[in-house]
This record gives structure tokens, sequence and C-alpha cells, in this order.
């Protein structure tokens, strides 16, 4: 839960403290440019004596704030003076301040904006009657009162910058008037029941920088659509089937990419090879068949590779992943390859997590491998692999439960490589003659449960308890956070 909410401030703050630094010029919806003065300010932050909220938008805060359950505020009798978080409003030439943010639900501990009454609160219709509205962000505040995404916040299309509607138990489709928001920049839908497919009218939104769509019921294609400014788009845990659509490759801007547990089918396109910032692709859990795109490899910002459980094989292309230079983070698993673990692996210098596990690689392990020292987790178990493991004392001893090496036909260790074998369910070479060549070299398999074992348990074992899924989901989101911290970083 913590680390869910840290991945959630860090998508979001850098959007809000943008939008502090931004704001100039704001059109009103007569369009008219009025001009306002100096940055929003919260209510904590106003100090400019004299001045007035506008009157007709401080009944429609009034209407809102009634509509999620929050009716002190109307108690208020200034409400861009009203001091709480999650208001912000902006000052024009003649000193009437304009609300130009919202924002209800406990996002983390120290951001305390409003929170709604999940049971019976709505979005009031007044929120068309706020025509300087550049961020609108709800969280966790329908979740018992399961209703549709209002078609009427189309309405807010001159203005609205963000729309965050994140956790909030929304039903039915998204409403194709979303694609009259024009303007909109960040438009995040995350975790709610939405069904139906993707509206074709957000084409619209030519300047979208974050779409984040993900853990719904969509279903349908993928669509034709491209957003040239796009940095992040969050498609997963959705049912969407069909192809990844070939324009793919002209979304110049992406950084993260995550068309993760779906049903996706077809190739990954070939025309990846624009995607020069791209930090992150997760299409793991989906159906997509291969070949492996040869445009993968150019993709040098890459950072984390995950295509776990799509039947892609049978052989990765010994060079796939030259030029990958940045791949600190590999996820292969389960996807019917065959043959041997590409060379081309070995040359990756900043790689951490390589997961190869659940194929039916063959070969040995390219002696390469030691030259990987930053590598922290190895899976190859549930393979065919064979030979000794080229790994050193140091990195075997750093990985421990982290290195998967059970399961496959004849790996062994080097008797200097290993303390104990103990924990990878695997045996020592046995050395054949008095000068062993590494060509000829047989197993001894050793048995996970055999009494050997109960006697020569040493102590860093003891607390081994199979968390492989944990680990995995820990690296998950340790990884999300990552991406989206340097994410936050990118001036936009
Ligand atoms: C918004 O979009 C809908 C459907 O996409 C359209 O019918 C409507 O005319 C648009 N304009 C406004 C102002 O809602
Ligand atoms: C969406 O879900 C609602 C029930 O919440 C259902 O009535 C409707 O038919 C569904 N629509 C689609 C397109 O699946
Ligand atoms: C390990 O990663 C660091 C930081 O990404 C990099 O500077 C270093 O060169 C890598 N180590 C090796 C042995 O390549
Ligand atoms: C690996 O398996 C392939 C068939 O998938 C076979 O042709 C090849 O000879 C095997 N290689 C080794 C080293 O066992
Ligand atoms: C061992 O690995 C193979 C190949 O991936 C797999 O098919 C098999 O089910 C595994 N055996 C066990 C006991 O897990």
């Amino acid at each position: 839960m913590k680390n869910y909410r840290l991945t959630l401030t860090l998508l979001t703050l850098p959007f809000f403290s943008r939008l502090a630094l931004s704001f100039t010029v704001i059109m009103s919806d007569s369009g008219v440019p009025s001009t306002l003065v100096d940055g929003p300010q919260t209510g904590f932050s106003m100090k400019q004596d004299g001045a007035r909220t506008d009157t007709r938008q401080q009944e429609a805060v009034y209407d809102i704030m009634r509509a999620t359950g929050n009716d002190w505020a109307t108690d208020i009798p200034d409400v861009c003076r009203g001091r709480w978080h999650g208001i912000e409003c902006m000052p024009d030439e003649n000193n009437v301040y304009h609300v130009v943010s919202l924002s209800f639900g406990a996002l983390s501990d120290d951001t305390a904006f409003p929170t709604c009454d999940p049971t019976r609160s709505y979005i009031s219709h007044s929120i068309t009657k706020l025509p300087h509205l550049k961020t609108l962000f709800f969280y966790r505040c329908f979740s018992y009162n399961p209703q549709r995404i209002p078609a009427f916040l189309g309405q807010l299309g001159p203005t609205l910058q963000t729309l965050v509607l994140r956790e909030n138990g929304h039903v039915g489709p998204i409403p194709n008037e979303l694609g009259n928001l024009t303007r909109l920049e960040v438009l995040d839908l995350h975790n709610n029941n939405l069904n139906g497919s993707i509206p074709l009218s957000l084409n619209r939104i030519t300047g979208l920088k974050s779409l984040d769509l993900s853990g719904n019921k969509l279903t349908g294609p993928v669509p034709n659509l491209v957003f040239p400014s796009l940095n992040v788009l969050d498609l997963s845990q959705n049912l969407l089937s069909g192809p990844i659509p070939p324009t793919l490759g002209a979304y110049l801007s992406l950084i993260k990419l995550d068309f993760s547990r779906n049903h996706l089918t077809g190739p990954i396109p070939e025309k990846t090879n624009g995607l020069k910032d791209l930090m992150l692709m997760d299409m793991s859990y989906n159906h997509l068949s291969g070949p492996f795109p040869k445009s993968l490899k150019t993709l040098t910002s890459l950072q984390a590779l995950i295509l776990k459980g799509n039947p892609m094989g049978p052989t990765i292309p010994n060079d796939q992943f030259q030029g990958m230079t940045g791949l600190m983070i590999l996820i292969l698993s389960n996807m019917n390859l065959h043959g041997p673990i590409p060379e081309s692996l070995s040359k990756l210098p900043n790689l951490r997590v390589v997961h190869l596990d659940g194929n039916s690689l063959n070969g040995s392990i390219p002696k390469s491998f030691k030259n990987l020292k930053n590598l922290s987790e190895l899976r190859l178990n549930d393979n065919g692999l064979s030979g000794p493991v080229p790994l050193s004392r140091e990195m075997v001893w750093r990985m421990k439960r982290k290195l998967g090496l059970y399961n496959n036909s004849g790996l062994c260790f080097d008797e200097n490589s290993v303390d104990s074998t103990f924990s990878f369910g695997i045996g020592l070479c046995e050395e054949e003659g008095s000068s062993s060549s590494s060509g000829s070299r047989t197993v001894q398999h050793f048995s996970m449960n055999g009494e050997k074992y109960v006697t020569t348990t040493s102590s860093t074992m003891n607390n081994v308890s199979s968390d492989g899924v944990l680990v995995a989901v820990t690296r998950w989101l340790g990884l999300s956070a990552f991406v989206l911290f340097a994410f936050a970083f990118i001036p936009l």
C-alpha cells in the first residue's frame, strides 16, 4: 500500500508543481483572454487583502463541495481564502479570484485534500461553471455509489489540462465527450470499472502527455491514435484484444509503455525505432507472437523490457540485445523460447534483473555472464540448460535465493564457486580425470529433499521462504516508482 502511494504521488506531484510554474494567461469561456497575475494560490498562501472570489464560481464550489459530503465548506465566506488544500485560485487584474484547481481524496498522509463521502458523493454539474479550471482530481470518491463519468466534463474543454478520476468506482463507458477536452495533458482513469472500448474521439487531444486507462474492463482494440507528445501510455489490466497498432512507432516522446495483462495478439510492430526515449516497455501476459522485432535493438534508453507470458518463441536472435545498452531489467519468462541464451545479453553492463525461467533454453550459460557485475537477480530455472555455472563465488553469494537454477537438464557448480549448493537444487560438477577440460563434465544430481541437505544446511539459508512472487512484485513496484521518478524530473 505504501509503495503504491509513493508511485501515485510521484505521478501526480510533477504535474501540480509544473502547473504552479506555467500560469500566466487563461482563456475565459467567452474566448476573451483575461490576464491572471501571479501563480495559483491555495487558501494557505493567499495574502492579498481586498481580493474576492468570483461570486458565480463561489456558488459552484459550494455545490461541488456539498455533492462530495463536504458541507462544511458552505460556511466559508470566501472559498479562495478558505484554508483548505485542494483548491487553487488565481487573481485577475481586477483582484477577482478564479478557481483553477480542485482536488479530492486522501492521496497520502501528507496530501490531505478534502475526502469524499463514498456512499453518496457525485460530481456536481456546477463544475461546468468554473471557466478557468485547469486541474480536476478525484481519488477514491464514489466507490460505494457507482456512477458513470459525466459527459458534461467535456464542457471544460477550453481550459482543462489535468483530469484525474482514479480508483473512483466509475462504471460504464468512457464518454466520447472527453475528446472535447482538447487542451488536456493528463488523463488518468486508473482502477475503475469502465467498460466498452477506448473512444476514438480521444484523438482530438493532440497535446496529451500522459494517458492512463489501466485497471478497467475496457474491450475492443487499441485504437490507431497518434499522440506525438505522449510520455506515458498505460493501458494495462484491461480486456483489450487485437493487434498492437503500427502507429505505436509514431509516439516519439514515449517514456513508459505498458500494455500488460490484456488479450493482445500478433507481433510487436517492427517500427519501434523512433522510440528513442522509451525507458519501460511492458507487454507481459498477452498472447503476442514472435518474432522479436529487430528494431527493439535500437531502443538505447530502454531500462526495462518485460515480455513475460507471451508465446513469442522459438528463438531469440543472438544479437537481439546489441545496442540496448541501458537495459537493467529483462523479464522473458514463460515465452516458449528455445535454443541458446543469446551471447549479446552479457554485453549489457547495467543488467540487474534477468528472468529467463520457464522456457526451453538449452546449451550452456555464456561464460561472459561472469562480467555482469551489477546482476542481482538471475532466474534460469525450468529450462534445459547444462554445463558449469560461470558465475564467481561473490556473485552467487550476493544473489543467494535470487539465483534460480533448479530444474535444468545438466547445470552444475564448479567446486570453487560455491560454499554450499544446497539452495540451488543443482550439484557440483564432477571432475573427470585429473586435468578437467570444460568439455567433458557430468553432473551429480541431488535431490532438494535428500537427507544429505538436512545435515549441511548453512545458517544463511534458514530464512528461505520461497517468496519468488513477492520478490517479483517488490521489483515491480520498485521499478515503476523508479521510472516515474525519472519521469518526474524530465522538463515537460
Ligand atoms: C463534445 O463531444 C460530443 C461527442 O463527441 C459532441 O456531440 C458535442 O457536440 C461536443 N461538444 C460539446 C461542447 O460538448
Ligand atoms: C458495461 O457494464 C454495464 C453494467 O455495469 C452493462 O450494463 C453494459 O452493457 C456494459 N457495456 C459494455 C459495452 O460492455
Ligand atoms: C553497474 O551499473 C553502474 C550504474 O548504472 C555503471 O556505472 C557500472 O558501469 C556498472 N558496472 C559494470 C561492471 O559495468
Ligand atoms: C538445443 O535444442 C535445439 C532444438 O530446439 C537443438 O537443435 C540443439 O542441438 C540443442 N542444442 C544443444 C547444445 O543441446
Ligand atoms: C521443469 O522445466 C520444464 C521446462 O520448462 C517444465 O516443462 C517442467 O514442468 C518443469 N518441471 C517441474 C517439476 O517443475
